[in-house]
C-alpha cells in the first residue's frame, strides 16, 4: 500500500522539490509568499508536510496547531525560523540542506584567491572611474604558492581540490584528523599553518571555539604579505585586528564574505571598518547563494521529505533521533514516536507479541525527549496494532508508512 500525502511548499521553493515530490505521487502545492501565523495555521489544516525558506515562522503557537503535521522541510541552511523543540515533542521532524551550496562557496574562494593576487578589485574600481593603474608589481601567479585552509571539511575540502587543480600546495588545519585529499598535507598546529600559508582561508563552523578564533595574535603568525579570506562566519575573525593588520603590510588583503554585524535585508545600509582599506573585497555573504545551490537545496530537501514520508528514514534531521531503515520485502512498516520514558518499547512490543504478529526488523533511536522506532511486521493486521499502540498513553504519533 502506497500513501499519498499532501504538500504545502512555500516562498517560491525551487520548483525542482514540487517536480520531485510529485514524480513521487504526492499532491504538491507552491505558493510564492510567507504567510503569516494565522494564516498558515489555516493553511496547514489541509496538508500533511510543509516547506518554508527562512521567511515562514513555525513558532511553537504555529506548531502546537499544526500537530498532525508528519515533517517540516526548511529549503535552506538555517532552521532558526522553526521552533525545534516543540517541532520534537510533538513528533515533527524538521529536515534542511546544510551542504547543498558546499560547491558554490568553494568556487567563490578560489576566485578570490586569484583576484586577491592580482588586486583585482582595486584595479576594476579604477578603471570604473577612468584610472588607467597598469603595473606588474605586488601582481603574483598563484601557482607553487601555499594555501593553507582552517577547518577541513564540506567546503574546506571542496577548495582544497580545485586548489591543487590549479597549482596551489594545500595544508590545513583541523580539530579533528581529517583524511588528506590531493596530496594535501594537514599541519598540527594552527601557528604552523598560518606560518607557512601565503593564503588562509577560514571554513570553521559558528561554534564558542570559533568565535574570535582570529585575533591580532593569530594574525601576527601570518607570513608578512599574505592575505586571508573568510566566508565561513564573521564573529571567526575579530574585525578591528584584520583592520590593523592590513594597515600594518602583515596582511596584504583580504576577501570576507562574512561580517559579525550583517544586514537584515538589502534595503537596510552596510557599514563595516574594512570599508575603503586597499586590495579588500567585501561580498555581502553571497558565498553559498548562487542558482545552482538553490537546485540542490530543493533537490536535497524534497528527497529527506520523501524518504521520511515514504519510509519513515529519519537521517539529516535537525531535532530528531536518527533511523535509517531500507525497505523490506513483503513486510508493512510502522512508525512510532513515544515520550522517551521507561517502559514504553516493552508495552509496544507486548501488543505485537499479543497479537501473534512476526517482527521482520525493529529500529530504535532517542534522544532526551523523545523515542523514534520503526516496526516491519509480516501481517496482515498493521491497521489493528496502529490503533492499539497509538492509544499507549506515552505515544505521540503513530502511523503506517506501508
Ligand atoms: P563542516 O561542518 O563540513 O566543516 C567544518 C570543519 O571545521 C570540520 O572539519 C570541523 O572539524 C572543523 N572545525 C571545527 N571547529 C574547529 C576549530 N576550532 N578549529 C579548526 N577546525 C575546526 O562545515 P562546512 O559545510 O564546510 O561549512 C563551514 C563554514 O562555512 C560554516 O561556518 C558555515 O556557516 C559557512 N558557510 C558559509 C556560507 C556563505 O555563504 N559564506 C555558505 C555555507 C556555509
Amino acid at each position: 500500500m502506497k500513501n499519498n500525502y499532501k504538500v504545502l511548499l512555500l516562498e517560491n521553493i525551487h520548483p525542482t522539490a514540487k517536480a520531485n515530490l510529485e514524480s513521487d505521487g504526492h499532491e504538491v502545492t507552491l505558493l510564492s509568499y510567507a504567510p503569516d501565523a494565522q494564516e498558515l495555521i489555516t493553511l496547514l489544516k489541509d496538508y500533511d508536510a510543509v516547506g518554508i525558506r527562512s521567511k515562514t515562522k513555525m513558532t511553537k503557537e504555529v506548531i502546537q496547531e499544526s500537530k498532525h503535521l508528519l515533517s517540516i522541510g526548511c529549503f535552506c541552511i538555517g532552521t532558526n525560523q522553526v521552533d525545534l523543540e516543540a517541532a520534537n515533542a510533538v513528533g515533527i521532524p524538521v529536515f534542511n540542506a546544510p551542504h547543498s551550496n558546499t560547491r558554490s562557496v568553494a568556487e567563490l574562494v578560489i576566485s578570490e584567491v586569484i583576484a586577491l593576487s592580482r588586486q583585482v578589485g582595486d584595479k576594476s574600481m579604477k578603471a570604473h572611474k577612468g584610472v588607467w593603474d597598469k603595473s606588474a608589481v605586488g601582481a603574483n601567479e598563484i601557482r607553487g604558492k601555499n594555501l593553507g585552509i582552517i577547518g577541513y571539511g564540506h567546503i574546506g575540502s571542496q577548495v582544497s581540490i580545485l586548489a591543487e587543480a590549479m597549482g596551489l600546495n594545500v595544508h590545513y588545519y583541523d580539530i579533528t584528523k581529517r583524511l588528506p585529499l590531493g596530496n594535501a598535507t594537514q599541519c598540527s598546529t594552527l601557528e604552523e599553518l598560518m606560518g607557512l600559508s601565503d593564503y588562509v582561508t577560514l571554513h570553521v563552523p559558528g561554534t564558542p571555539q570559533t568565535k574570535n578564533m582570529i585575533t591580532k595574535k593569530e594574525l601576527s603568525w601570518m607570513k608578512k604579505g599574505s592575505y586571508l579570506i573568510n566566508a565561513s562566519r564573521g564573529n571567526v575573525v575579530v574585525i578591528d585586528d584584520l583592520v590593523n593588520a592590513l594597515k600594518e603590510g602583515i596582511v596584504a588583503g583580504c576577501a570576507v564574505d562574512v561580517f559579525p554585524e550583517e544586514p537584515a535585508s538589502n534595503n537596510d545600509k552596510f557599514s563595516s571598518p574594512l570599508q575603503g582599506l586597499a586590495n579588500v573585497i567585501l561580498t555581502p555573504h553571497i558565498g553559498g547563494s548562487t542558482e545552482e545551490a538553490q537546485f540542490n537545496i530543493g533537490g536535497e530537501v524534497s528527497e529527506s521529505l520523501n524518504k521520511f514520508l515514504r519510509l519513515g528514514i529519519t537521517v539529516g534531521a535537525v531535532n530528531f533521533p536518527e533511523v535509517e531503515a531500507f525497505a523490506k520485502d513483503n513486510s508493512s512498516r510502522l512508525i512510532n514516536v513515544h515520550r522517551n520514558e521507561p517502559g514504553v518499547l516493552g508495552k509496544i512490543n507486548n501488543i505485537i507479541s499479543e497479537s501473534g504478529v512476526n517482527i521482520a526488523g525493529q529500529y530504535l533511536s532517542t534522544d532526551e525527549t523523545i523515542g523514534y522506532l520503526i516496526v516491519d511486521v509480516n501481517s496482515d493486521q498493521v491497521d489493528e496494532l496502529r490503533d492499539k499502540i497509538k492509544e499507549l498513553e506515552r505515544s505521540i504519533k503513530t502511523r503506517i508508512v506501508y
